[in-house]
């Protein structure tokens, strides 16, 4: 619960928040809002390789194919994919899992309209779960392809740390069958000055989008943070191969939050830690399958190395 949850991160030592809040209904706008800002190349990189691989995953999925996408929010990156596997397959079938409810149903609605000849089942779930209901319905329904292509874009496993990471790659590899394959977005390692400017856009949207966990806890919490006395904070941890994101203390004071009963002491200079977001190698990505029970078939690439899309099939 999010009153718990910042009454143990800003009582850690160093302070934290959960990324999963920063999507409010403000925050997933200025979310939208940076993947159009020029510095921020991963959006429209992983949508430029997507439609260059689409081909090639029509042809190792075959005819009848389930699409399966953890975390589909508006899926207008897999619109792109869809497009294409529609002229190869004779029977394709979307299965978009999402927490969010009310995406879940306006994206359904708004690809029943544009695709007629596609099937769309959305599952309101957490990704785990609902991967393993796909599969149960993809293996009963025999209306559904029963070949999954899960698909986790955008660079979302990023958020994880390497070990989270592996949990969950190990927890989702016991829902897929052998004839299954997995797509998975990575942010690659860069030139330091690249990453850092994706995180700290000119327009200062990056900034906003940080700030706005504050304006969230003030207007949910009864928090009192004063948005003036902290900044935006957003530099590569070379050592941990990740962009940090942090909401600096300008200067020394409390804070009161009303639905934590308590007031937060912060000293000049101090951070809340909001985000991490790691940057992988094709070496990590190889690493990272053998350890969860996946082989690597394929790991497509911009010409500049920038991100790459991962195709891993069970091991
Ligand atoms: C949605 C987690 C992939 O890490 O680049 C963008 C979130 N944070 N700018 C990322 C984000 C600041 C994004 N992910």
């Amino acid at each position: 619960m999010f009153a718990q949850d910042v009454l143990e991160g800003l009582n850690e030592a160093p302070k934290s928040l959960k990324p999963k809040y920063f999507y409010d209904a403000a925050g997933s706008e200025l979310f939208e809002e940076i993947t159009r800002q020029p510095e921020y190349y991963p959006t429209r990189t992983e949508a430029a390789l997507l439609r260059q691989c689409a081909p090639a995953l029509g042809e190792l999925m075959g005819n009848n194919v389930s699409l399966v996408e953890l975390g589909s929010g508006s899926s207008a990156k897999t619109a792109i994919l869809l497009e294409s596997l529609l002229e190869s397959s004779d029977e394709l079938h979307y299965l978009p899992i999402d927490i969010s409810k009310t995406m879940l149903t306006e994206t359904a609605e708004g690809l029943d309209a544009r695709y007629p000849e596609l099937g769309v089942t959305p599952i309101a779930s957490q990704y785990e779960p609902g991967l393993k209901r796909a599969s149960t319905l993809v293996a009963e329904d025999e209306k559904v392809p029963d070949r999954m292509l899960v698909l986790f874009l955008g660079s979302s496993i990023g958020n994880m740390s390497p070990d989270e990471a592996i949990q969950f790659l190990k927890g989702l590899r016991e829902h897929l069958e052998p004839k299954d394959a997995f797509l998975i977005g990575f942010d690659l390692q860069k030139d330091v000055g690249i990453l850092t400017a994706a995180y700290n856009d000119r327009a200062g949207v990056t900034a906003q989008f940080n700030l706005n966990l504050l304006t969230r806890i003030n207007s949910e919490l009864g928090g009192e943070f004063d948005l003036d006395r902290f900044s935006h904070r957003a530099y590569y941890n070379d050592e941990l191969g990740r962009i940090e994101m942090h909401l600096r203390a300008n200067d020394a004071h409390d804070v009161a939050v009303q639905a934590c009963n308590t007031a937060f002491p912060f000293e000049a200079g101090e951070t809340i830690h909001t985000e991490c977001s790691h940057k992988y190698t094709r070496g990590l990505i190889a690493d990272m399958a053998t350890q969860t029970g996946f082989r690597v078939r394929e790991v497509f690439t911009d010409e500049k190395d920038w991100f790459a899309l991962a195709l891993l099939t069970p091991a």
